[in-house]
């Protein structure tokens, strides 16, 4: 993505001259250099949030994203505690607090349980479950200092924990994570902290998986059409705002009304 490209999801306002910077929040969102993580980042910066990015492995997307987030722009791999520990301490020394968190990685594979690898079943729980407790736990004592908000990007179709055909490994992974996100905010609550949980539906993107062009999905939604990372980023928005300020332990799906 190109930085105008990345400009045209969301200017970020500078930090006002005569102000102090320490009046606008400060925002972490994970998976942030592509993808629905990418527009929800460029939608914080756009609100005025001191926005800090992520990346893992898209050194291109990343050197891209510096034009507009430097420098709030972070390196690390998730599924690593150290590096979950290290990335929080890096905002904080920064910024000098964490007010919202919004935690989009989450790797997707498809096909019929009989082909599912165990690596693969791993690696579902790896990006999905585990990089959200590692980051959960990296972040909890800053969001208690300053009553924050957390968010986790699940998947549409968590409710009622059902089947799913041809991705039950990632679809079981995101059941858990929800799972996690409630459990999460009941001890949270005590502490001044919101989490939720955001479920997209089809969104696709530059990088998105082929699975978001399937005409055979696509005919499934009752919209009509799939989502925009701008209508996801709107909703984060709003989760990681006090306008959602009595909303606590729930799941947002965005999905043009697919798999409700
Ligand atoms: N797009 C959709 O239609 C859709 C639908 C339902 C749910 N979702 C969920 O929405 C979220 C975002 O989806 P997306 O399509 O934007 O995903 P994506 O294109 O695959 O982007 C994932 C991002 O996560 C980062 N990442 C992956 N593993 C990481 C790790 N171990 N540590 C740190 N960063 C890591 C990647 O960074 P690098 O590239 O630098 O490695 C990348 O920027 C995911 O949780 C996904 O399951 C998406």
């Amino acid at each position: 993505m190109a930085p105008q490209e990345i400009q045209s999801l969301g200017t970020p306002r500078p930090e006002p001259e005569g102000t102090s910077p320490a009046a606008s929040p400060v925002t972490l969102v994970t998976g942030s250099v592509r993808g629905l993580g990418l527009a929800v980042a460029c939608a914080c910066a756009e609100r005025g949030d001191r926005t800090h990015i992520v990346w893992r492995g898209s050194a291109g997307a990343a050197s891209e994203a510096e034009a507009v987030f430097a420098p709030r722009v972070h390196r690390a791999d998730l599924t690593r505690s150290a590096d979950a520990k290290k990335l929080v301490g890096d905002v904080i020394a920064r910024d000098g607090r964490l007010d919202h968190v919004v935690h989009c990685v989450g790797a997707y594979t498809s096909g019929p349980l009989v082909e599912t690898s165990f690596d693969d079943w791993r690696r579902m729980f790896e990006s999905n479950l585990e990089t959200s407790l590692h980051l959960a736990a990296g972040v909890r004592d800053a969001l208690r200092a300053s009553c924050g908000t957390l968010v986790f990007f699940g998947c549409a179709g968590l409710e009622g924990l059902g089947g799913r055909r041809q991705a039950a490994a990632y679809a079981a992974a995101k059941s858990a994570l929800l799972v996690f996100a409630r459990s999460l905010a009941l001890e949270e609550a005590t502490h001044g902290v919101r989490v939720n949980m955001l479920s997209p539906g089809i969104v696709p993107h530059q990088d998105a998986h082929p699975d978001t062009e399937s005409p055979k999905r696509l005919a499934s939604i009752p919209l009509g059409r799939v989502g925009t990372p701008a209508e996801i980023a709107e909703a984060c928005l709003w989760l990681s705002s006090p306008k959602s300020s009595y909303t606590l332990g729930q799941n947002l799906t965005v999905s043009g009304g697919w798999l409700i």
